[in-house]
């Protein structure tokens, strides 16, 4: 297994699985009481450039689940505020912690931390993926529908790090991905070319949301406009209009269609309140998972 968790893309299917299968016999643990150590003593990093509820907490709570300690540090918190250069800063934390968990913009930031970190480096969120997410994303699809190949997965919206995700993790897993996205707002066209050469299941870019919903097994939206997309929040709220996932959109999926959102929604934005709270969610399994998959990935990059 690659020591950093980058992009899902760097991993195998039996690689990716055995994260999902950790996290499972981790959840089941948890649930029955079971108290693990297995990284105390370790210490992890948080580098956090932009907010976040759900993956700090379920990330510090997951290496404290370990017997392991956190520090976080925000974007003001570090010298890279005054620019110092990423490779010194990853040289000197590597000496100090034995992981680091990075949230920031660019890709390039997180594959640079890497190079010249000797401890692994896990990607909680760039401009580009958002890896760690869609395997707990997955992991609830697991739960809900008993496995995840075979299913028809629909993609609502804009063609974003969840979605260049979703499209790697689909290409590695073996599930057929339909995206329905507004002119413009395509995922990224070298990860989609890369992943469609490599899938056994076709994945696909349209135009209509009802055609990517069509017989669909799964039902996955996220925010019109992402961290550092604020500015463009107006005129996105125009464009994405017709891709609101709402009853009459579920309506068209299989009767037995699970909705995911990775959070935070914005209630009648991308989805509406009534299908967030409504029967076919499993929106709040798919946030408690984050933290189980998380210790997963610490204690498979850490031990
Ligand atoms: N889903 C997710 O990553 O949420 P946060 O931004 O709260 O971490
Ligand atoms: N696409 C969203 C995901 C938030 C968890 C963003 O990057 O803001």
């Amino acid at each position: 297994m690659a020591k950093h968790l980058l992009a899902l893309s760097a991993f195998s299917k039996g690689e990716l699985l055995a994260y999902l299968d950790r996290a499972m016999v981790l959840k089941r643990e948890a649930k029955a009481g079971v108290r693990h150590q297995q990284l105390a003593g370790k210490s992890v990093a948080l580098i956090f450039e932009k907010p976040s509820t759900r993956t700090r907490v379920s990330f510090e709570s997951a290496m404290y689940g370990l017997g392991g300690q956190v520090i976080y540090l925000s974007g003001r918190d570090t010298q890279l505020a005054r620019n110092e250069p990423l490779k010194d800063m990853a040289r000197v934390m590597a000496r100090y912690v034995d992981g680091m968990v990075i949230r920031t913009f660019g890709q390039e930031i997180v594959d640079e931390l890497a190079r010249y970190s000797t401890v692994p480096v896990i990607n909680a969120l760039t401009d580009l993926y958002h890896p760690c997410q869609v395997l707990s994303d997955i992991m609830t699809v697991i739960e809900h529908k008993g496995a995840v190949e075979q299913l028809k997965v629909a993609w609502i919206g804009d063609g974003n790090n969840m979605a260049n995700a979703w499209i790697e993790a689909a290409s590695r897993l073996g599930f057929a991905l339909t995206l329905a996205c507004p002119a413009g707002y395509d995922p990224n066209p070298q990860i989609l070319a890369k992943a469609q050469a490599e899938a056994s299941q076709p994945i696909t870019v349209v135009r209509e949301p009802a055609a990517a919903v069509a017989g669909a097994d799964v039902i996955n939206t996220d925010v019109w406009a992402s961290m550092g997309q604020e500015a463009e929040q107006a005129a996105r709220l125009k464009v994405f209009q017709p891709y609101q996932v709402n009853a009459a959109l579920v309506k068209k999926a299989k009767a037995d269609a699970i909705v995911l959102h990775c959070l935070p929604a914005h209630r009648d934005e991308e989805i509406t309140g009534e299908v967030l709270e409504g029967p076919q969610s499993v929106v709040w399994d798919q946030a408690e998972n984050k933290m189980h998959i998380h210790k997963a990935i610490l204690a498979m990059h850490l031990s």
